[in-house]
């Protein structure tokens, strides 16, 4: 089963709290996504492998360590999952972006794959995947699904809002998948909407509607 961490940092916890205000508009609300993407991403790259360089300094050479082994990729779903871009690659400048356009159909909510442009060396480089929202989790499984058939093989879920039923269905979809969150909220109401989540994120980081 894949591990679920959900970031308890009161910086993250602060952020998500102002973006749940109704009243909190477009540019705040996409300058806090980015602030909250860039706190995550630097939580999720814990774990990157190092290896032993020699740097000379104006005073000594001497051996520290740089970061080694995989290359990363960012695969925002779109649109939302664009606001979280930047953010992230403030830390990880080098990163490739791929993109996954999908949209949930409002009525059966299934997602609708209709865009997919990824880094040509894909499986070679661990994947990012970010979406603000994981709601009933058919777009991120989706999304994941397309990853995995043109041959990632390392892949993170990073998202803002969570609700468990998204969480459940993408560990039995994806066991090898870990996921990230700052907020595990409590259901979907019936139009599947996160409760009490935030709203709709394309709309409002993009001022749609
Ligand atoms: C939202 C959100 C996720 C998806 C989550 O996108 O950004 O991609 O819904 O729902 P799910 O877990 O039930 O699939 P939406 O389809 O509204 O498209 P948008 O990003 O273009 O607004
Ligand atoms: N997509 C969103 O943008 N918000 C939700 O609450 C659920 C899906």
């Amino acid at each position: 089963m894949s591990k679920l961490t959900v970031f308890d940092h009161p910086l993250i916890q602060h952020k998500l709290t102002i973006i749940r205000d109704k009243r909190v508009g477009t540019k705040e609300f996409r300058e806090i996504v980015d602030e909250i993407a860039s706190l995550m991403a630097y939580e999720v790259t814990r774990d990157l492998p190092t290896m032993d360089v020699e740097v000379e300094t104006p005073v000594a050479k001497t051996t520290k360590k740089t970061l080694a082994g995989k290359k990363l990729a960012i695969v925002p779903i779109l649109r939302a999952g664009l606001g979280m871009v930047d953010g992230i690659m403030k830390l990880i400048p080098a990163a490739r972006i791929g993109h996954i356009g999908m949209y949930r159909d409002e009525k059966s909510l299934e997602p609708v794959e209709y865009f997919v442009k990824l880094p040509e060396d894909i499986d070679q480089r661990e994947v990012l995947v970010v979406d603000p929202m994981l709601a009933t989790g058919g777009s991120a499984i989706m999304a994941i699904d397309a990853l995995k058939k043109r041959g990632a093989k390392t892949i993170k879920l990073i998202t803002i809002v969570s609700a468990p039923i998204g969480v459940e269905n993408v560990q039995a979809a994806h066991p090898d998948v870990d996921i990230f969150t700052a907020g595990l909220d409590d259901e979907l109401n019936e139009e599947g909407y996160i409760v009490p989540g935030l709203g709709d994120a394309g709309d409002r980081l993009f001022g749609t509607r």
